[in-house]
């Protein structure tokens, strides 16, 4: 069975051919995988803007999946997968509606998949069904929580954020920092040259009183407002120092030196959490997926705990960390052989529920 998967919650129109193998230790097979991206666009209002991402949607949707099908040497499928939530209304409904049509006109079931379901299935589309139980990070732009995964394409929330995601935070860094959109990938190359020690900043801990206390709801929830803000504290402290104006550019060092701080931070909270939560459940394999999953210093982190502790660590590879819909393809030959299909009156759904 091969599946065509459409993502366009965000700012990247994706399309891909996913193949099921029947090699149950490796369920599936990448046969092409397109990303049109819409970064500069956005670049230039510092973030997305959901109308123009809907609108270039539209523009550019036949032509990638034209091309996925092009490149995959095929024009037959035998089923459509499609992200129908969470995010930007719009957008989605552009993807969920080409699908419909898509599906209808080639007499092929449409499958629903929700965009962090997409996240957690890259890891298995790259590295193979992972050891159960597992504990799974989707860190990504609009997410930031810990799922345990008991049966293959279950996923229970253990953690959330309570606040800012860590892609967000990133972002925002970027934006008070004047790096421009999006935030991640100039963080993580600035980051490279800079002391992480030079400034120090705080790490959230939400952890119950009683350190020792059973396993209690949030105990294991994130938060990054805090850390923001103190970055956005020293930044003003530096640029009053140095008579720089309000937006006045910091010396390059010390971009670089606070952005290895920053993410050193980051890094931590985040892989505490994980392999604290991993050691709790059990778990035999750790996860990390999601746009942030591209971070060096994380993917590095992570192998090197992963290592030492002795568990195995999954994460995709950089194409598949940020938004695609190979994923979302492969997701939806989970859910699709776990029964699920959608109606003809499928819609979007911009905070759909896991
Ligand atoms: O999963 P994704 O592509 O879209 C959402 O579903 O949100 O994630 C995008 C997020 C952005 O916040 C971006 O800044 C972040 O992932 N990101 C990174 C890196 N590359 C992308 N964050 C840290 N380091 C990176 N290398
Ligand atoms: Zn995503």
């Amino acid at each position: 069975m091969i599946v065509l998967g459409i993502e366009t919650s965000c700012d990247e129109t994706a399309a891909a051919l996913v193949e099921e193998t029947g090699d149950a230790a490796r369920p599936w097979r990448l046969v092409s995988s397109v990303v049109a991206s819409q970064v500069e666009i956005h670049r230039e209002w510092g973030g997305v803007v959901p109308e123009l991402s809907a609108r270039q949607h539209i523009r550019d949707i036949c032509g990638v999946v034209e091309r996925t099908l092009l490149d995959g040497g095929r024009v037959r499928y035998d089923a459509v997968a499609v992200t129908q939530g969470p995010g930007l209304v719009g957008s989605l409904l552009v993807g969920v509606a080409f699908a419909k049509s898509l599906a209808w006109a080639s007499r092929v079931p449409l499958i629903p998949v929700h965009h962090l379901a997409g996240h957690v299935e890259s890891l298995v589309l790259d590295g193979g069904e992972m050891p159960l139980p597992a504990l799974v990070l989707v860190v990504s732009g609009g997410h930031t929580s810990l799922y345990l995964v008991k049966t293959p394409g279950v996923l229970e929330r253990v953690g959330r954020t309570r606040d800012d995601a860590a892609g967000e935070a990133y972002d925002k860094v970027a934006k008070l920092l004047g790096l421009g959109y999006p935030g991640g990938p100039v963080i993580d190359r600035l980051a490279a040259e800079g002391n992480d020690r030079a400034v120090s900043l705080p790490k959230t801990r939400l952890t119950h009183a009683d350190r020792n206390a059973p396993d209690v709801p949030g105990k294991r929830d994130f938060s990054f407002s805090g850390l923001k803000t103190a970055v956005l504290r020293h930044v003003t402290a530096r640029r009053e120092v140095l008579g720089l104006g309000a937006a006045g550019s910091l010396p390059v060092q010390e971009i670089r030196d606070l952005s290895a701080s920053f993410q050193r931070v980051v890094v931590e909270v985040l892989l505490d959490r994980l392999f604290e939560a991993a050691r709790w459940y059990g778990a035999r394999s750790v996860g990390i997926a999601g746009g942030v999953s591209a971070n060096s210093r994380l993917r590095a982190e992570a192998r090197a705990r992963g290592e030492a502790r002795e568990i195995p660590v999954f994460i995709p590879s950089l194409a598949l960390s940020t938004d695609n819909a190979a994923m979302i393809a492969a997701a939806g030959l989970r859910a699709y052989r776990a029964g699920t299909i959608a109606g003809w009156d499928l819609n979007a759904e911009a905070s759909l529920k896991l």
